[in-house]
């Protein structure tokens, strides 16, 4: 499976969810989450995202992402059109620690 990771938090592009195939894709309110069950891996969000915030779970210390996106993608709902990134996503884009200050 392919896994959204941090730096989607406070960003939140959206270009990821015109390409999947198979709509797998999950809206929460400061970051978009993978299905990992839905997922077919054919790879083609991962270029797409502006942030970088997409990897497959084959790279290392991926797990606790894994666990992650399937644990928010069975709560938020399935987003399939894109929309504008969230205020201010342009300075906080490689911001470290996101996760503490910005997940909610
Ligand atoms: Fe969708 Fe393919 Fe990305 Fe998986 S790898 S989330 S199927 S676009
Ligand atoms: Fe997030 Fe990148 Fe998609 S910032 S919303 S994973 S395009």
């Amino acid at each position: 499976t392919y896994v959204v990771i941090e730096n989607c938090i406070a960003c939140k592009y959206t270009d990821c969810v015109e390409v999947c195939p198979v709509d797998c894709f999950y809206e929460g309110e400061n970051m978009l989450v993978i299905h990992p069950d839905e997922c077919i891996d054919c790879g083609v969000c991962e270029p797409e995202c502006p942030a970088d915030a997409i990897r497959p779970d084959t790279e290392p210390d991926m797990e606790k992402w894994v666990e992650f996106n399937r644990k928010y993608s069975e709560k938020w709902p399935v987003i399939i059109e894109k929309k504008d990134p969230l205020p201010g996503y342009e300075e906080r884009d490689g911001e470290a620690d996101k996760m503490t200050k910005y997940f909610s």
